[in-house]
Parts: C-alpha cells; sequence; structure tokens
C-alpha cells in the first residue's frame, strides 16, 4: 500500500519535471523567433498594415497603374516591401510631400534620403495624367488609414 503511493508520488514529479522542460524548451523557442524577427527587421522591409480603402472610380483606376508600375517595390496596398518604402506612411502625408512630389519622382526619380533602400529610378513609361491617377489612389488609401494634411514646418 505504502509503495504504491510512493510510486504514484514519484509519477507526479516526473510529469512535473516533462512540463518544466517543456515550457523551458517553448520559452527558448519564443525568443528565438523573437530574435529573428528582429533580425529580419534589419533586413530592410519598412512594411505598414495598410486598411483597404473604398476608391474613387480614378482611384481604382490609379490602383491598377500602381500595381503595374510601383507595386514592386512599394509593395501591394503601397505598403512597401523589400525594394522600398510604403507610401501609405505619415511622411508621405500631402504636407510633407505634395503632389508635385508624385509627378517628380516619377519624372526624375528619386535620390536616396528617407530610407536606406537607395536610389528610386525615373519611370518614364508612366505619364503625367497616369501619374494623377495614382496619385488619387495613393491619397485615398492615406485618408483611409488616418494620413492627412500636416504643415511642414514640424
Ligand atoms: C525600383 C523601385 C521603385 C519603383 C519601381 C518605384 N519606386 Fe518610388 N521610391 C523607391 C525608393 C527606394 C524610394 C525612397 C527614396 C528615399 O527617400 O530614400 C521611393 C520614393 C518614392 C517617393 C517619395 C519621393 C520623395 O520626394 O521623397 C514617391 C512619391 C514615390 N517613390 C512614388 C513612386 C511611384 C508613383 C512609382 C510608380 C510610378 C514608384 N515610386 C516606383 C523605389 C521605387
Amino acid at each position: 500500500m505504502k509503495k504504491r503511493r510512493q510510486t504514484r508520488v514519484q509519477k507526479k514529479r516526473k510529469q512535473a519535471l516533462l512540463f518544466i522542460a517543456i515550457g523551458a524548451i517553448a520559452l527558448v523557442a519564443i525568443a528565438a523567433a523573437a530574435i529573428l524577427s528582429n533580425v529580419a527587421q534589419e533586413g530592410q522591409a519598412f512594411t505598414v498594415e495598410v486598411q483597404p480603402a473604398l476608391l474613387s472610380q480614378e482611384g481604382e483606376a490609379g490602383a491598377t497603374l500602381f500595381k503595374m508600375n510601383c507595386q514592386v517595390c512599394h509593395g501591394p496596398n503601397a505598403a512597401g516591401s523589400k525594394l522600398g518604402p510604403p507610401l501609405i506612411h505619415d511622411i508621405y502625408n500631402p504636407g510633407h510631400h505634395s503632389d508635385e512630389a508624385f509627378y517628380l519622382a516619377a519624372a526624375t526619380g528619386v535620390r536616396q534620403h528617407h530610407w536606406p533602400y537607395g536610389d528610386m529610378p525615373p519611370q518614364p513609361q508612366v505619364a503625367r495624367e497616369e501619374v494623377s491617377k495614382i496619385i488619387r489612389y495613393i491619397r485615398e488609401m492615406q485618408e483611409a488609414n488616418g494620413i492627412v494634411y500636416k504643415p511642414h514646418s514640424m
């Protein structure tokens, strides 16, 4: 009778040890995952979460043109990628980067200055009227994501 009780206690101890071991392994795995995801961020993809917007007709046309000409770098929904920054980002609010900055970017490219991606090459295949539609798309997406005009003097 006494013997059986002891073995039951031993069994419980073994179980407890097993739980502790599994817990420790899980903690190490979580820590490793956290470190790795930080490293991935330093691999320079500054992507953001973007909520979809109800687009106007011109905005829809702009979305198509964006996909064809800009998405490869600026990412789906202009949320950024490993090759270019998100445009649905506060630094591209209309007060900081006016529409003219978009026309200029497409026509003449952009010198690296805000991000560590390198220069943006010019996109001469995109006509000015097409850039207008892309701008409409970006502004509608920005607004849907709470990015609105802020004066540059801040
Ligand atoms: C080959 C990659 C690439 C493509 C294609 C591309 N971009 Fe860019 N773009 C970049 C990078 C990289 C930057 C960031 C430069 C910086 O500020 O360091 C940038 C910056 C910009 C800016 C900010 C300009 C400024 O004054 O700071 C705008 C606006 C822009 N892109 C619009 C567009 C539009 C519109 C298209 C499509 C017609 C497009 N880009 C296509 C890579 C690209």
